[in-house]
């Protein structure tokens, strides 16, 4: 009879306990968030940030995701960690360069992630919402220049103006 109280007290304890500890637990989860195939980000970037750099990526080139990533037929999911897309790996040997660009020259130092900052050049600085960023060539007639290879037909840099 004297024993049960005893008991529940026990339980309540125990029950308490666990709940600080599996609290503990899912705390630690967001560390890893299981990219299964990061190369150049760091491992244990969290999935916020892993989207940023990934928005950010969109938006310089002015693509959708699926322009580096492949989806998988039978499931008709994207398959994100697969590297079936030529893209995906010019964009990691791009991030590289960028890397190297801003280490190297422009002495940036590393984010509390490990990332290099981009305090000299970025995606954008040379893609500008294009994937295929243009060769100009200077003109000398200001800001701009030409596409180079000049283009075939009528004579360059007085182009007549197209009407809808
Ligand atoms: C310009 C190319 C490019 C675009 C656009 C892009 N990604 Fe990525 N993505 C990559 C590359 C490259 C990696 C691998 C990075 C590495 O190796 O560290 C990656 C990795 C990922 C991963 C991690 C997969 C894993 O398990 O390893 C996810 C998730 C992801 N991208 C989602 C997205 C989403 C969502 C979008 C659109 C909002 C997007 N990506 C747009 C190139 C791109
Ligand atoms: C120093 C200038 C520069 C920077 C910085 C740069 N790029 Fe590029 N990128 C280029 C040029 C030039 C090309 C070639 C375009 C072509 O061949 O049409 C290119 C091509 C690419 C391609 C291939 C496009 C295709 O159709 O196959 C991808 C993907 C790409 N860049 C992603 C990136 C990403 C992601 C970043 C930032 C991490 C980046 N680039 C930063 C200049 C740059």
């Amino acid at each position: 009879m004297t024993i049960m109280p005893v008991n529940k007290k026990l339980l309540v304890t125990l029950g308490l306990l666990s709940i600080v500890v599996f609290g503990a637990m899912t705390n630690i989860k967001p560390q890893d968030e299981g990219f299964k195939n990061l190369k150049v980000l760091p491992k244990n970037i969290s999935g916020e940030n892993l989207h940023k750099v990934m928005e950010d990526w969109e938006h310089s080139l002015g693509v959708h995701c699926n322009f580096c990533h492949a989806r998988n037929e039978e499931t008709k999911k994207m398959d994100w960690a697969s590297d079936a897309k030529p893209e995906k790996a010019m964009a990691r040997d791009m991030y590289k360069m960028m890397n190297k660009i801003n280490q190297k020259y422009f002495h940036a130092k590393k984010d509390s992630l490990g990332m290099i900052m981009q305090s000299g050049v970025n995606c954008n600085t040379c893609h500008r919402g294009t994937a295929h960023p243009e060769v100009m060539v200077p003109d000398g007639k200001g800001p701009g220049g030409q596409p180079g290879p000049p283009p075939a037909g009528p004579a360059p840099g007085n182009p007549a103006p197209t009407k809808p």
